[in-house]
């Protein structure tokens, strides 16, 4: 079973077992003591069991002592009561001997901080040819493809280690108990982390449920860049476990072209012991991931073609050939947002009259979803010429869309208003797209502003005030949320848990 390891700076014995007593409260199965400030040993009788450590400043360590000197201390204090003792790959072609300097076993380790070892597999045929270690290989990933060599690594029989660094190399860290790895490090706190892209020991348990994760999990994640503050993780994870789903959500940091997502896609989808079996897709990459489907010959919903974007994969093996498919889940959460403020079905969305704000991606999106199911749609935009294109295209597929100067939104006799600009969004939280001119609100309007962060917008605040029902972009994004979820697992999403985990998210 994979162990979960806490790595703690040791400065003093004393601060060492505070720390050592709060990983084990968190959860952690080990720790590892990075002793590279120390000189002199020190006392770790009744410790969790415990890693010593003391890395040198050649291999992105602290300790500036000469070998004997740091063998020595690494002696002297794991025979107080360490599990393991880690030296590096480095020290030990140095010091061959070293192995008879220490009763329990060695870990030795290679890291590379500047991107993949250029002869990892010798490196990794040398690590293996040492008897009764146990091999650890970190490097900094180049992209998020480096993570499946480490997986590859892991396949070995020996006891491994095999990590990458960085954001991308995030899932490696938390994927290590999937593919059996001897142990995985968390930090205690994020500043706490001694490599880059290291999550928390709070993270790895309750974010990417550590427990629940076994060789069987399938895989699901989120490609974009950046992705690192995306709340879908969040929203996906809980969802998994409350319905006891067999998965795990996770960022999958993908560099902005074609050609990076393209290498992703057909990286990810051969290595089949990965079970990669849904994928959210954000900025920048929902042109590409509709561009590839195609290419793909994949099964991709009509809509979500002409809008010209893809959200949302599923990857299904069930038939034991590749099936791919392709949607987008934001126009129908846009739908059901409206539709379900104001309790109608989408097939009376024909008798509204829509005034969408803004032109851009999710303006789009709005457009297409609103004139598909009939509604007569209005198009302000501060680019009017962007309105006017939108309007072009859309225009006649069912209903009527028309282009408006931004100006004359305060003139406005629309049922509904969508903001689908970033106006009003964190951190201008004073600014509103309607400005100081609110067009005539009624009881009857309905004002929905797809900015989730703030929840409550100025605009929101500009409606609630002049007595129209109002409707955030939390709605929206949890929405787009249950679509995935339940194309994923076929089971049905638990939407108020989904909304609580983004509500409290924000908040935070
Ligand atoms: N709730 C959800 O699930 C969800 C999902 C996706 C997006 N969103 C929201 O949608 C918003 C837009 O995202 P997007 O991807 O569509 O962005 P986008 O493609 O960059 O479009 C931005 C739009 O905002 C307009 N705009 C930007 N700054 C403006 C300003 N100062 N004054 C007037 N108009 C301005 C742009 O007008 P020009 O054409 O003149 O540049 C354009 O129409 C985001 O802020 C996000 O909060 C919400």
């Amino acid at each position: 079973m994979t162990q979960l390891c806490v790595p703690i700076f040791v400065e003093s014995a004393e601060q060492a077992r505070r720390d050592v007593a709060i990983a084990a409260e968190a959860g952690a199965d080990l720790v590892e003591l990075r002793i590279d400030s120390l000189t002199e040993p020190i006392n770790i009788s009744g410790f969790t069991r415990a890693i010593v450590t003391c890395r040198p400043e050649f291999e992105g360590g602290h300790s500036t002592l000469p070998d004997a000197q740091r063998i020595e201390l690494l002696r002297a204090t794991s025979r107080t009561g360490a599990a393991y003792v880690d030296v590096e790959l480095e020290t030990y072609r140095r010091n061959k001997s070293i192995t008879e300097h220490f009763s329990i076993p060695l870990i030795i380790s290679a890291h590379d901080f500047k991107g993949r070892p250029e002869k990892l597999h010798n490196l990794v045929m040398e690590l293996n040819s040492i008897e009764g270690s146990i091999d650890k290989i970190v490097w900094m990933a180049r992209s998020i493809r480096d993570n499946l060599e480490a997986f590859e690594l892991l396949q070995a029989t020996k006891p491994t280690i095999a990590l990458c660094m960085g954001e991308a190399g995030l899932i490696s860290r938390v994927l290590a108990k999937k593919f059996g790895a001897f142990l995985t490090f968390a930090s205690l706190r994020d500043e706490s982390a001694t490599a880059p892209g290291q999550v928390t020991i709070a993270d790895m348990k309750r974010l990417y449920r550590w427990d629940a994760l076994n060789t069987n999990t399938k895989v699901y994640g989120v490609v974009g860049s950046p992705v690192v503050h995306s709340m879908s993780p969040a929203i996906h994870n809980a969802s998994f476990e409350r319905v006891g789903h067999d998965g795990v959500y996770l960022p999958l940091l993908v560099n902005p072209g074609y050609e990076s997502f393209k290498a992703f896609m057909e990286t990810f989808l051969a290595f089949k012991p990965l079970d990669l079996a849904g994928l959210s897709v954000t900025i920048p990459h929902k042109e590409n991931a509709l561009r590839y489907l195609k290419e793909k010959g994949a099964k991709i919903e009509e809509l979500g073609e002409r809008i010209g974007t893809i959200n949302t994969i599923v990857i299904d093996r069930s038939s034991g050939d590749l099936n791919l498919s392709g949607f987008n889940t934001d126009y129908a959460a846009i739908l059901d947002t409206i539709t379900s403020a104001l309790k109608i079905s989408r097939e009376q969305l024909c008798e509204l009259r829509v005034a969408v704000i803004g032109a851009g991606g999710t303006g789009r999106t709005a457009v297409a979803a609103l004139a598909e199911y009939g509604a007569t749609v209005v198009v302000y935009n501060r680019t009017f010429e962007r309105a006017e294109e939108l309007a072009r295209e859309f225009n006649g597929r069912s209903g009527r869309v028309v282009a408006a100067r931004m100006e004359k939104l305060c003139d406005s006799c629309c049922h509904v208003f969508v903001n689908t600009t970033s106006v009003g969004m964190h951190p201008n939280v004073d600014a509103s797209p309607l400005g100081d001119h609110l067009p005539g609100f009624t009881a009857e309007t309905l004002v929905f502003d797809t900015i989730y962060n703030p929840m409550e917008t100025k605009l929101l605040k500009q409606a609630k005030s002049a007595g129209a029902k109002t409707v955030g972009g939390v709605e929206m994004f949890v929405r787009q949320a249950v679509r995935q979820f339940e194309a994923w697992t076929n089971k049905p999403a638990p939407l108020d848990l989904m909304r609580q985990v983004v509500e409290a998210r924000l908040k935070a």
